[in-house]
């Protein structure tokens, strides 16, 4: 793949082009619109079609957290249109315009593999299963931009406790809705559907990984992965599945999607790490949307303290 123009958000910075699978990357109409994707974006105000969705959704509150970091919130604006999520497009304004489509409700969630009590969970009866929390979380998308934004859900570890692990399960694989009806751009064989990602059971089980219903006090957006999503803030924003069906506990590590589509570009763990390059760009900095300077990226996105033991012993060059 040839290296293409700087993006507007620095040359350091990948272009957004960059981080996309060979056959995005191939069409030169989308290659074209995406290196000016982001400075666009953000400079526009809401559309009314996102004023509209915005003025459908339910209040979520949740108890700020102590896991919640105290630095400045991104914006909500730039929250929900500048995304990725794929199944509806590739632009990052893609999904604030095409996600409305996505039928949130009635929605189920099947969980299910190497655990002792598998059960179909209603969506408002997995939201009422643990008090929900608000987690101001720092994310990093490997594109090397940042956001701080502020979760509402509870532990994934509240989900998995309930349905009791058997001694065989070592992964959690989560599996995003495939419905082309719903998400046309399932038709363009951008990556193997559906999005499938996963965690290790003890990153899975580590109670900073949520299981996400809201942003910003409301219910999430399609475009945010409504109705449940999950967040992991240590690790690139591709290990965060949106709008998820089913959880399945595995005893062998489960192949990802982004994996699959380029295993030397994209490992299993995809924890932040500004020591290890992505093989074409540094992951040294990053640029906090909604706010101007560039800032050094953290190991673990700053979230070492709580998480670095987790890979004690481990090299995190070859485990990336
Ligand atoms: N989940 C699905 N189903 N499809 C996607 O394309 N993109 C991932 C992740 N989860 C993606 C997804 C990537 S690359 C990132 S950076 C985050 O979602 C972006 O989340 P945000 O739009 O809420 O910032």
């Amino acid at each position: 793949m040839a290296r293409t123009p700087s993006s507007p958000l620095g040359s350091s910075t990948p272009a957004p082009s960059e981080i996309t699978p060979e056959t995005v990357f191939q069409d030169r109409r989308h290659f074209l619109s995406m290196t000016g994707a982001l400075a666009i974006d953000s400079a526009l105000p809401l559309d009314a079609l996102a004023q509209d969705s915005a003025a459908s959704l339910r209040a979520l509150p949740g108890k700020v957290s102590p896991l919640s970091t105290d630095e400045k919130k991104t914006p909500w604006e730039d929250a929900i249109r500048i995304n990725n999520f794929y199944e509806f497009g590739t632009y990052k304004s893609d999904p604030a315009r095409n996600a409305h489509t996505l039928r949130t409700a009635p929605w189920q969630v099947v969980v299910e593999g190497e655990i002792h009590k598998p059960k179909t969970f209603d969506i408002d009866e997995l939201l009422k299963l643990a008090p929900l929390e608000e987690r101001v979380y720092r994310m990093r998308c490997v594109e090397c931009w940042s956001m701080v934004l502020p979760w509402v859900g509870y532990s994934l570890s509240e989900l998995l406790r309930r349905v009791e692990p058997t001694g065989n399960a070592k992964y959690v694989e989560f599996t995003t809705l495939a419905d082309p009806q719903q998400m046309p751009e399932l038709k363009n064989k951008i990556l193997d559907w559906p999005y499938v990602e996963a965690l290790r059971l003890d990153e899975a089980q580590h109670p900073l990984t949520l299981l996400c219903f809201g942003l910003y006090g409301k219910t999430l957006l399609p475009q945010s992965g409504a109705p449940v999503r999950i967040v992991v803030p240590w690790k690139y924003g591709f290990k965060s599945g949106k709008s998820i069906v089913k959880i399945r506990l595995t005893e062998t590590m489960p192949t990802t999607s982004w994996t699959r589509a380029n295993p030397r570009e994209y490992g299993f763990y995809g924890n932040v790490n500004p020591q290890v390059s992505h093989p074409r760009w540094s992951q040294a900095t990053e640029q906090r949307l909604g706010k101007g300077e560039r800032l050094d990226t953290l190991l673990f996105n700053g979230y070492a303290d709580q998480v670095a033991s987790l890979y004690a012993g481990m090299d995190l060059k070859k485990f990336f």
